[in-house]
């Protein structure tokens, strides 16, 4: 048995509800997720929520619920969005889990015997809104403090601190020693940048005369475990009886890299002896109108009706294909509208019906065998190698935009084969030369789909398997013999027709900020 390719997304705040950024990080794990299962790779995929800490409680109180009530609703619409977006996870986990619970005080156990965890006494100022004390180095330009911080008091507490600053010569040997470790490679810079001032040691203990909604600290009950030190753990507790640690590939945004994934989560594990995860996968922001996309502005929400109105699969071909990876993205209605219109309809959906049509009048359905046309098949067959490659190179980094950038080269370049082929003269002709072109180009079109359809399944699952069922051709659960230009479709009996992208009427704008 191979290792498990072991792949997370973050966990979701419990303190709202599911927007485009989160439904973009889940799609994105998705793809990666359902394209090495069928590259043969047995795949753990988990997602899941972040249910304690402050905010969680102060929503609840204004709510006038208690908090266990608010995250177990809170769950199950994070849990709909996710099967609305056919994500294929293995797992879920939720932090008030006791799977979770006990992991996390384990871990601080752990950390306290070994002098790690010590208690001290700290002023200064304090963000309410980041559960956080600042330093002057927080402060903006001009002094104050930024926006992020919410309300910020002058506050004098006890707490428990993780000896972070003990880690950082390793951590940054680390970083240096392992390029891939932050992808893309552009934000390892921010992180070695953090690395460059002194690291301060890590306050892990909330007082719970402020905060009772969290895990407490099993060698003193009258404190909370800080909100990051739970959720981080998370990775682990969900799969540490599964043999599964280290994970492959940690999926984030980059708003949590630095100091979290990057700083916090490596010293933990070092400090507990455990291994680090091999990769984190940091994408960039959604932003809507040019605002990034969030709960607090609500300005996103609105925008997974797409996903209701052109169906999941166009709405996951979008996020897919719009956002390059590591960069951020502006939605807009329009360019979704364009996409859906020019990508998926006018150009894979005609194909595809172009093909059914063509050979539903003239081959009663069935695919035929391609006939002698050295030239086009020798052409098909090179493009076909160089878009596998392209595809296959730019997954391998996880940039799926350029690979679909690259796949429909292939799709654009099919329906111009047909174009210059144009069998619907070819057909009229009582030529056998002409019959034989006439059944090369079919046959090649339906090959063509064929691979098509196959690529396309981590991205668009149900659109590329009706795709294939429509051309006749079987779903395959493994790649293996899958993706080379063949003849396998000899004979396939395709549908009459399929409408894959039906045209619609675009859902009221997202509503500005
Ligand atoms: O950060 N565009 O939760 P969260 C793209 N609970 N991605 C976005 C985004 C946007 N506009 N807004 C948020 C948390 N995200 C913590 C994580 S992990 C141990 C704990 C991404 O609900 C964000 O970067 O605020 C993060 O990766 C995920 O959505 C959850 O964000
Ligand atoms: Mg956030």
């Amino acid at each position: 048995m191979p290792r498990k390719f072991y792949l997370t997304t973050a966990i979701d705040y419990a303190n709202g509800a599911p927007h485009l950024g989160h439904a973009y990080e889940k799609v994105l794990a998705d793809v990666i997720a359902r394209r090495q299962r069928l590259l043969g790779r047995p795949t753990h995929f988990l997602t899941g929520l972040d249910e304690h800490g402050q905010k969680v409680q102060q929503t609840a109180q204004k709510r006038g619920i208690e908090p266990q009530v608010l995250v177990d609703e809170v769950a199950v619409v994070f849990q709909a969005m996710l099967a609305e977006l056919n994500i294929s996870n293995d797992d879920y986990i939720r932090t008030t889990e006791p799977r979770h619970q006990r992991v996390v005080q384990d871990f601080l156990q752990r950390l306290f015997d070994q002098g790690l965890i010590f208690k001290a006494t700290k002023s200064g100022w304090y963000s309410v809104r980041q559960e956080q004390f600042l330093s002057d180095k927080d402060r903006a330009e001009d002094g104050s403090w930024p926006e992020i911080y919410g309300e910020v008091t002058q506050t004098t507490e006890e707490n428990y601190y993780f000896k972070l600053s003990q880690f950082q010569g390793w951590l940054g040997e680390h970083i240096q020693s392992h390029p891939d470790f932050i992808t893309p490679r552009f934000r390892r810079n921010q992180v070695l940048e953090f690395l460059k001032e002194p690291l301060n040691d890590l306050c892990i203990s909330r007082p719970k005369t402020r905060l009772t909604w969290g895990i407490e600290l099993p060698f003193d009950r009258s404190f909370v475990t800080y909100v990051w030190f739970d959720a981080l753990t998370n990775y682990y507790s969900a799969v540490m009886d599964q043999g599964l640690w280290p994970a492959d590939v940690h999926v984030i945004g980059k708003d949590i890299l630095s100091p979290p994934h990057a700083v916090y989560w490596p010293c933990m594990l070092k400090a507990l002896g455990l291994e680090t995860p091999r990769q984190l996968l940091v994408h960039g922001w959604w932003t809507v109108n040019n605002q990034k996309a969030s709960k607090s502005a609500g300005n996103a929400t609105d925008t997974l009706g797409f996903a209701r109105s052109h169906g999941t699969d166009a709405f996951r071909y979008y996020l897919c294909r719009e956002m390059v990876v590591g960069q951020d993205a502006d939605f807009s209605p329009t360019t979704f509208e364009n996409r859906y219109k020019a990508d998926l309809g006018n150009n894979l959906g005609n194909l595809v019906n172009r093909l059914l049509n063509m050979v539903g009048r003239n081959y009663a359905g069935k695919v035929p065998a391609p006939g002698a046309d050295e030239e086009h098949e020798q052409h098909l067959r090179k493009l076909w190698s160089e878009t596998l490659a392209k595809f296959d190179e730019a997954c391998a980094e996880f940039q799926i935009s350029h690979a679909l950038e690259a796949l429909w080269v292939f799709v654009s370049a099919l329906n111009a084969y047909i174009e210059t082929r144009a069998p619907w003269k070819l057909a009229k002709s009582a030529d056998a030369a002409d019959r034989a072109r006439l059944d090369s180009c079919l046959a090649y079109v339906a090959e063509g789909l064929r691979l098509i359809g196959t690529l396309l399944l981590p991205v668009m699952p149900a659109t590329a398997a009706k795709l294939l069922a429509n051309i006749g051709r079987p779903v395959p659960t493994d790649y293996a013999g899958q993706l080379a230009w063949s003849t396998v479709g000899t004979g396939s009996a395709v549908a009459e027709k399929c409408i894959l992208f039906p045209p619609i009427e675009p859902p009221p704008a997202p509503s500005p900020a």
